[in-house]
């Protein structure tokens, strides 16, 4: 700051002329030939909800533009994803049936397995990535399997966790997911992942860890969108605290050391600093999910007139990948690059 002050203060006594940095905003190839942060349809991943017991796409009433979808529309909506050069999707699933351990994500018929067949079916080249976590189907919503404390109180068992993650992981990747994406937040879950995936013979499948996962109120329309709010207590005994900077790094360099091999930050823009501060801290690449309540909120003032939608979307989506972020998990996907190919 003080020399800045010495310079500007010395330009004027020598009478130098203005600083211009307006020279470079005048016209939009001068702006495009210095943008230091750019987006591209192939930065972005579409998150989709199969669910297994419907025939029709389901509207999700707090996600405008999302529905849940029957899986015989995968293969339409694989094509749908890479005529617009969309990097990728990530699967979620809703099964017909929910139990304590939620039992129901190892089914190889489930709502994802059968999803991911058939896209690759549809178009091998699509890159089809799998959401591992058992609060799509457990009867209670929690990421894990439940177990009562002798003092009473129930806690999400992490190890007995474990072992249904990696089974699923397993499932994912034998039904030809090339990216599996752990977002239960129990311990030491990527190194259990990944020995489960090799000793399947699935050393080619990666692991995309939700690394850095945040407590957080924007995942509202989600848990409409995948039917999975907890039916008692919260997530913060496995998700962590808002307040935590420091812990994040030390989320991601132990997942880094357990095998991963991207990760990624949980919410996107409430948390650029810890995005920018695990993107400086690894170099892995780097995503960020741009979850359902950040998408919800520009819908909901754009439905009021109070800001226009595509351009609010652009500036949030280019925020993140300013922040540091290589890619970024987003409802936008579709609409995005439909406006960047445009
Ligand atoms: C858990 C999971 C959640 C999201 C992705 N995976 C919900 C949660 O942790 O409560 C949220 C994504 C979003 O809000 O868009 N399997």
């Amino acid at each position: 700051m003080e020399g800045r002050r010495d310079l500007w203060y010395g330009e004027r006594d020598m009478g130098f002329p203005t600083i211009r940095p307006r020279r470079l905003r005048r016209t939009k190839e001068l702006r495009a030939l210095v943008r230091e942060t750019t987006l591209a349809p192939d930065d972005l991943v579409l998150p989709l909800f199969f669910n297994a017991a419907i025939d029709v796409p389901h509207p999700v009433t707090t996600m405008p533009g999302v529905s849940q979808l029957p899986v015989s529309h995968a293969a339409t909506e694989a094509r749908r994803i890479v005529e617009r050069g969309v990097g990728a999707c990530i699967l979620f699933g809703l099964p017909r049936a929910k139990d304590p351990e939620g039992r129901a994500g190892l089914d190889p018929e489930g709502p994802v397995p059968r999803a991911i067949r058939a896209m690759k079916d549809a178009v091998p080249e699509l890159v089809v990535m799998a959401d591992v976590c058992v609060d799509e189907y457990t009867d209670h919503g929690h990421c894990g399997v439940l177990r009562t404390l002798p003092s009473g109180i129930v806690e999400v068992d992490n190890d007995r966790t474990l072992e249904i993650l990696a089974e699923m992981a397993v499932v994912f990747a034998r039904a030809g997911a090339d990216v599996v994406a752990p977002s239960d937040m129990m311990d030491g879950r990527v190194g259990k992942l990944r020995v489960a995936l090799d000793a399947s013979g699935f050393e080619s499948t990666s692991i995309l860890s939700y690394a850095v996962k945040y407590a957080s109120a924007f995942y509202g329309p989600f848990r409409e969108a995948a039917d999975c709010a907890p039916k008692f207590g919260d997530r913060a005994g496995y998700q962590m605290d808002p307040g935590n900077a420091r812990e994040a790094l030390r989320e991601a360099a132990l997942d880094e050391a357990e095998g991963a091999d991207m990760l990624m930050v949980k919410p996107a823009l409430p948390y650029l600093d810890v995005l920018r501060a695990v993107r400086d801290s690894t170099t892995l690449p780097v995503g960020a999910y741009n979850v359902s309540g950040e998408y919800a909120m520009v819908h909901a003032a754009a439905d009021r007139n109070m800001i226009d939608l595509d351009r609010a979307t652009m500036e949030i989506l280019t925020s993140i990948r300013r922040a540091g972020a290589d890619f970024i998990l987003t409802y936008h996907a579709l609409r995005a690059a439909e406006l960047l190919g445009a």
